[in-house]
C-alpha cells in the first residue's frame, strides 16, 4: 500500500510546525520563514523522532538498582576543547558544533580526528561539503595523519549508516548536517524536516552502537543553525564557535552540555597550520597595549571559571554635529550609554556635545557587569585626557547612583592580574579587607566611581 504523504509548514528559523501557511512564525516572530515540507505519516516518524535511547528493560527501576560504570571520556588532546566538553568526549554522545561559515569548524574537527586517531582510535570523517582532494589540501596544512582516520564523501544517510555499521568506528564526524539527506524524507537537504530526521538517525546510531558523533551545523544569517532548536534539544552537547572574522582568535562556547558545565569557553587562534590553543588568553588579549595613552584601562572579566584580562579603550572627542555619536564594539551599547549618563549626572562630566567610542581590544565580545568600572574609567580618562597607570586593573559593577557594587570571583581576578605583573587592583570596597594581604598587589577598594577617580590625582 502506498504510504500517504502529508505536508506541513515548518519555520526554517526555529522549527515551529504548523498545518497552514502564515506570514509570521508565532513562535520566534520571524517573517516569511514558514516553508512547506513533506513528512512521513506520524506513526512511522514517531519511532525515529523520539530520543532514540531505548531502555534495556521496561521495568521501572530505583536509582540504587542502576549500576553506573565510570563515564568513559576520551581525550581529544586539545585542552581547550576538553574543558568545554566537561573533561573529554563522552562515549556514545552526540555533539553539535555550530558557527558561521568559515569560522573553522571543519579545521577544528579535522584536528580532533587526527589527534584521536593518533591514540589508536578508529575515526571516520564524513564530509558532504568538500571533496577528498579539498580535505587533503586542508590536512596537508595541519600535519601528518595516521591510517586510523578514514574519510568519506557522502550525503546519503542510508549509505552512511551502512558504512558505519560495517566499519564500526569509535568516533564519527558529520560535516555538515545541512548537507545530509534521508531518502525517506522528500524535502531538500538543510530543511527542518531533513535536519531533524537526519539527526534522529545519527542519534540512533550513536546510542545503539555507542559511537561518539560530532555534527557540524552552520549558523544562518539570523544567528541560528537551520532548524536549530530541533537539533539542539536532540543532541547531548551544543558548542558554538564564534569570533571576529578579522581577528585571528576564535572562541568555543558551551551552550548545552549533558555531561558538564556550560560556562566554560575555549580560546583558539587561527594560524597558517590550523587552530592553535591559546593557553593564556589574558596575555593574548593584552598584546600590543599602548602605554601611557589616555582612554585605556585593563579590566578583568570571568568566563566560566577562567578570568580573562582585557583592555578597554575609550575615545571621547568633541562632536562636529548637533547629534553626538555613540559607539560600542564588544561591550554592550546600551550599557555604555547608561554608564555615560551616570557619569554626566553623578560626576558632572559634560559629555552631551561629545562623540564617544568604546572598544574592547582584540574584538572580544563581553557583557559582564564587572566591566562597568573599567568602562567608566576609560571614558573619564579619555575625556580628561589623563592616562591611567598601566599597572592598574579595575573591575566592579556600577549602579545608577555611581556606586561600585560587588562582583563574583574577585580573588581569581586579582590573582590573574598578579600573574601578569599588574601591581594595583581597583575593586569594590567590600573585598578590600579580605584581599589586602596579597603580596605585591596594592588593593584599592572603592565605594563609588568618584572614589575610583583618585587614580587620576
Ligand atoms: P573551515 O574550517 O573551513 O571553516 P568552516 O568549516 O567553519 O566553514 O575554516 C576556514 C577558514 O580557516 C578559511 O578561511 C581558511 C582558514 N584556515 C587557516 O587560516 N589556516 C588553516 O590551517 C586552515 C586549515 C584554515
Ligand atoms: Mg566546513
Amino acid at each position: 500500500m502506498a504510504v500517504k504523504m502529508k505536508t506541513v509548514f515548518f519555520c526554517q528559523n526555529c522549527g515551529y510546525e504548523s498545518s497552514k501557511w502564515m506570514g509570521q512564525c508565532p513562535s520566534c516572530r520571524e517573517w516569511n520563514t514558514l516553508v512547506e515540507e513533506t513528512v512521513r505519516p506520524e506513526s512511522k516518524v514517531a519511532g525515529t523522532r523520539s530520543s532514540g535511547v531505548r531502555a534495556a528493560t521496561t521495568e521501572p527501576q530505583s536509582l540504587s538498582s542502576i549500576t553506573m560504570e565510570e563515564e568513559e571520556r576520551a581525550d581529544t588532546h586539545i585542552e581547550e576543547l576538553n574543558r568545554v566538553l566537561g573533561g573529554g568526549l563522552v562515549r556514545g554522545s552526540l555533539t553539535l558544533v555550530g558557527g558561521d561559515p568559515g569560522i573553522g569548524k571543519s579545521t577544528l574537527l579535522l584536528q580532533v580526528a587526527r589527534n584521536m586517531a593518533a591514540d589508536g582510535r578508529k575515526m571516520l570523517y564524513i564530509s558532504g561539503e568538500e571533496s577528498l582532494r579539498q580535505i587533503k589540501i586542508r590536512a596537508n596544512r595541519i600535519g601528518s595523519f595516521t591510517d586510523n582516520l578514514k574519510f568519506l564523501c557522502e550525503t546519503n544517510l542510508g549509505t552512511i549508516e551502512e558504512v558505519i555499521r560495517h566499519t564500526a568506528p569509535e568516533i564519527v564526524v558529520i560535516d555538515s548536517i545541512q548537507t545530509m539527506y534521508n531518502e525517506e524524507v522528500s524535502s531538500a537537504p538543510g530543511s527542518v524536516s531533513q535536519v531533524r530526521e537526519s539527526t534522529s538517525v545519527l542519534l540512533r546510531i550513536a546510542k545503539s552502537m555507542n559511537i561518539s558523533i560530532f555534527i557540524v551545523g552552520h549558523v544562518t544569517k539570523e544567528g541560528t543553525v537551520a532548524g536549530p532548536r530541533v537539533l539542539e534539544h536532540m543532541v547531548d552537547t551544543v558548542l558554538y564557535f564564534e569570533g571576529d572574522r578579522h581577528a585571528s582568535y576564535r572562541i568555543l562556547r558551551g551552550v548545552k552540555n549533558r555531561f558538564g558545565s556550560t560556562n566554560e569557553i575555549g580560546v583558539f587562534e587561527m594560524r597558517e597550520e590550523g587552530l592553535a590553543e591559546v593557553k593564556n588568553p589574558s596575555e593574548f588579549m593584552l598584546d600590543g597595549r599602548p602605554v601611557d595613552a589616555s582612554g585605556s584601562v585593563v579590566t578583568c572579566s570571568v568566563e566560566g571559571t577562567r578570568p580573562i584580562l582585557i583592555e578597554i579603550q575609550a575615545l571621547v572627542c568633541r562632536s562636529n554635529f548637533g547629534f553626538p555619536r555613540r559607539q560600542a564594539n564588544g561591550a554592550d551599547f546600551n550599557r555604555v550609554n547608561l554608564l555615560m549618563a551616570v557619569l554626566e549626572k553623578r560626576i558632572g562630566l559634560q559629555m552631551s556635545d561629545c562623540d564617544a567610542y568604546v572598544n574592547l581590544a582584540g574584538g572580544m565580545r563581553l557583557a559582564e557587569p564587572a566591566l562597568d568600572l573599567g568602562i567608566c574609567l576609560a571614558i573619564i580618562s579619555s575625556f580628561k585626557n589623563r592616562p591611567i597607570d598601566p599597572q592598574v586593573v579595575a573591575f566592579g559593577e556600577v549602579g545608577l547612583s555611581g556606586e561600585v557594587r560587588s562582583v563574583s570571583m574577585t580573588e581569581n581576578r586579582v590573582m590573574e592580574a598578579k600573574k601578569l605583573g599588574f601591581t594595583t587592583c581597583i575593586l569594590p570596597k567590600v573585598y578590600e579587607s579580605r584581599l589586602k594581604n596579597i603580596e605585591g598587589m596594592r588593593i584599592v577598594g572603592v565605594r563609588s566611581v568618584q572614589d575610583a577617580m583618585q587614580i587620576f590625582s
